[in-house]
């Protein structure tokens, strides 16, 4: 009988590996989780695991938040003696945060086959630490699930053999069909008083956009100029290193609502009715894709090119002007696309595949 350990400590992690947990349960795979602790605030964490229906963690390494090495370092050697004890037959993570590479690391270390999620996604930018940590996870892994074939060419051209190679979707997809009973079950519109189509919805959390702190007092003065130019309200469920600035810093946010973050279906239902989302996530440029709303992205470069590709996706710049221009030619057409990440059925493949290779 196999034994698998899934690793996870962030939100999009406990979001996307949710079908994978499920698919596991369903075919009675003896199975347990490790939940790092590098997301601990319950908007981020405990929040999903209750709205998704997910069993608990049977081990949380409480790592919470420092620098990378820190959190890196700590949960490698916490996580090390439970997989001494456990030994489990396979490691899965998914994904690109620190959590994945210590997960991933201390489980090749210890000769436990790796199994990546989202493999072989590249923003080929290696000052994100998420470029570094998809790298080395996807050269340290066993099988390796890429979403979409640009993803497999992606680390075929870094030499991993082919045959480790599966491409099977996106997870996101089934974790969004798996909880399509988000529009009529949420009422997040009613309580934020706006209507289909009559606001824009941003997240802003990346590295990139939040320690220099320049940038981001211009990334959300130009965001309150885009929404006063559209005559929308802008809604922003705001990450806590997000928050922290705002606070700190004095930006003029007269025409943006700034929220806690919410639930996973509050958000699914107020991003499929929104006019045009502004982000710098990764889920978030999937999911608006999926439900076909018109996604700006504020960063130079992006690890999911496929949106661009089917035309979902515009990379943009931080001006307020760019970022208008990219808005009107969004708006000036009624454009509609096809999801590139799959069918909601790659939960059931990763694991039949995980089963099989063993
Ligand atoms: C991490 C991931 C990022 C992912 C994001 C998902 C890395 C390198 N980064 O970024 O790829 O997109 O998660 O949301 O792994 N904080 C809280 N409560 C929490 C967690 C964090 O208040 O539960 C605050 C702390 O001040 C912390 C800061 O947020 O210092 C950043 O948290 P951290 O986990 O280091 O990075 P994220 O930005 O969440
Ligand atoms: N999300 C959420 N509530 C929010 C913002 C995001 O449930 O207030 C979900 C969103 O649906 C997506 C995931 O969180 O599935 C994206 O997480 P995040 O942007 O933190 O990380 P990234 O995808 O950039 O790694």
């Amino acid at each position: 009988m196999q034994k698998i350990c899934i690793t996870l400590g962030t939100r999009p992690e406990i979001i996307k590996l949710s079908p994978v947990i499920r698919e596991f349960s369903r075919k009675e795979i003896d199975f347990f989780i490790v939940h790092s602790g590098q997301h601990y605030s319950a908007n981020l964490d405990s929040l999903f695991f209750e709205e998704l229906n997910l069993p608990k963690p049977k081990y949380n390494l409480q790592v919470g938040s420092g620098t990378h090495s820190y959190q890196t370092s700590n949960i490698l050697s916490k996580i090390e003696p439970i997989l001494i004890d456990e030994k489990p037959d396979v490691m899965v993570v998914q994904g690109d945060t620190n959590t994945v590479l210590s997960g991933a690391l201390a489980a090749s270390k210890l000769n436990i086959n790796v199994s990546h999620v989202e493999a072989g996604l590249r923003s080929f930018d290696r000052k994100m630490p998420e470029e570094i940590n998809r790298i080395l996870t996807d050269h340290i892994s066993d099988i390796l699930f890429c979403p979409t074939e640009d993803s497999k060419i992606n680390v075929l051209k870094e030499g991993i053999d082919q045959h480790k190679i599966f491409v099977t979707g996106n997870t996101v997809v089934d974790a969004l069909y798996q909880n399509k009973q988000f529009s009529s079950k949420s009422k997040i519109l009613e309580k934020l008083k706006v209507i289909e189509k009559g606001f824009f919805l941003s997240t802003i959390h990346r590295q990139e956009n939040v320690v220099n702190k320049v940038r981001f007092k211009k990334i959300m003065n130009s965001l309150n100029s885009v929404s006063t130019y559209f005559d929308k309200k802008l809604i922003f469920p705001s990450h806590p290193r997000t928050k922290k600035l705002v606070n700190e810093l004095n930006i003029d946010t007269s025409n943006i609502d700034i929220i806690e973050p919410l639930g996973y279906l509050d958000f699914l239902h107020l991003c499929s009715k929104a006019k045009l989302v502004f982000t710098d996530s990764g889920g978030i440029q999937e999911e608006a894709c999926i439900l076909q709303v018109p996604c700006i992205t504020l960063r130079d470069s992006t690890e999911r090119p496929e949106t661009i590709d089917v035309g979902s996706n515009i990379l943009s710049n931080i001006s307020s002007e760019e970022i208008i221009n990219n808005a009107k030619s969004f708006l000036s057409k009624n454009k509609r696309w096809t999801n590139p990440f799959g069918d909601g059925k790659s939960s059931e493949k990763i694991v039949e595949i995980i089963s099989s290779q063993l």
